[in-house]
């Protein structure tokens, strides 16, 4: 059997540990992939002097798939975020973060939602400016969010056809088209255009974007395919990751016309890295799309089928799900269930 190459970037805080244990589970799954490992991010900073180094572009620009460790962004100052920059430079513009409740015994019982991102524009662009009033050099600043007609309805058109390929019954199209009528007024306009095309395959609805977050704690099982801007997502995902019990279990794809980037929702983590106890399953979840991205459904259903075993099972669950074990615990607790 010939061996898929994939870039790989472990990334940093907990990145490097989850990665591990993404690497154990797939190796005992006996999927068979050539890694090229690459460095991003801090680790890239502080060993090449650049947190986007060329070597990962060039991997990347030839595997065409990559797996990715979380990597820290500085707040407020300091390098712009090497996540960003790969989503545009690739033009990976669908940002997908399925949500499926693992553990019944949270809050919801049947949360099982499908975000859908616009991954390359709005206030992602960069456009950010701070200007000096007298002695004050950052009285005013400014961030401006820009969205083009074929940005929205390529992204539309990828949820609606996400939603069609795996049998959904809904797509919600997520706005604050009553505020930002020119940004947002114009990814709903692309959007109701859009869902003409899918009638009598797929219903619509629209809300907006307050709402709708009171609306997902609410009942989040009134909501099906969500698709929306850039930064919306960003916040949707992470409310919609806390539905079934956290951060530690939502994967997320970044995927484009020709490429597709793998990775967890949650970032590096620092408050628990290098303690052994980050939960890996975001990222498993996350390499288990890549899996289904190369057509390797079969090993991606089992790695699955055995995460979720190990969960429910609670004998071994990390502290971020009110467990005591650590990764490597959990770890081997997910290899034992591979079959
Ligand atoms: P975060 O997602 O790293 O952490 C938020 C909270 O969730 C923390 O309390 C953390 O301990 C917990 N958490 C996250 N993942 C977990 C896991 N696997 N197991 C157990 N607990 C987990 O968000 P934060 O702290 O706001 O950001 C840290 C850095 O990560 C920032 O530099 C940010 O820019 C970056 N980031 C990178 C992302 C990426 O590479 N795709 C995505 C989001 C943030
Ligand atoms: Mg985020």
């Amino acid at each position: 059997m010939s061996s898929r190459r994939v870039t790989l970037v472990p990334g940093d805080g907990i990145g490097p540990e989850i990665t591990e244990a993404t690497l154990s589970v797939l190796n005992a799954s006996g999927v068979s992939i050539e890694w090229d490992e690459q460095l991003a991010g801090m680790a890239a900073l502080d060993e090449l002097g650049t947190p986007l180094p060329d070597a990962l572009l060039e991997s990347f620009r030839h595997t065409g798939v990559a797996l990715k460790g979380p990597l820290t962004t500085p707040v407020g100052a300091g390098f712009k975020s090497v996540n960003v920059a790969l989503r545009r430079e690739f033009n990976l513009y669908a940002n997908v973060r399925p949500a499926k409740t693992i553990l019944r015994d949270g809050r919801y019982d049947n949360v099982d939602i499908v975000l859908i991102r616009e991954n390359t524009e709005g206030l992602y662009v960069g456009f950010e400016t701070t200007i000096p009033v007298g002695d004050d050099p950052k009285a005013v600043a400014q961030s401006i969010a820009v969205v083009t007609r074929q940005g929205c309805e390529r992204v539309i058109r990828y949820a609606f056809d996400y939603a069609v390929a795996k049998g959904r019954q809904k797509v919600t199209i997520c706005h604050k088209a009553n505020i930002l009528k020119a940004v947002s007024g114009l990814f709903l306009e692309v959007g109701r255009d859009v869902s003409r095309d899918y009638e009598g395959k797929v219903e619509v609805d629209d809300v907006i974007i307050d709402a709708c977050a009171m609306k997902l704690v609410l009942d989040p099982s009134q909501f099906d395919v969500i698709v929306t801007t850039n930064m919306f997502g960003d916040i949707l995902s992470d409310e919609i990751a806390g539905l079934i019990g956290g951060l530690g279990l939502a994967p997320g794809a970044n995927v484009g016309d020709s490429h597709g980037l793998f990775e967890a929702v949650h970032g590096s983590a620092p408050d628990i890295a290098g303690k052994g106890v980050a939960n890996p399953s975001a990222m498993i979840l996350g390499a288990c799309m890549l899996l289904d991205h190369i057509d390797e459904q079969e090993a991606a259903t089992k790695i699955r089928t055995a995460l979720i075993q190990s969960i429910r099972d609670g004998e071994v669950r990390t502290p971020d799900l009110k467990g005591n074990a650590t990764t490597a615990e959990f770890t081997d607790a997910v290899i034992g269930r591979l079959n």
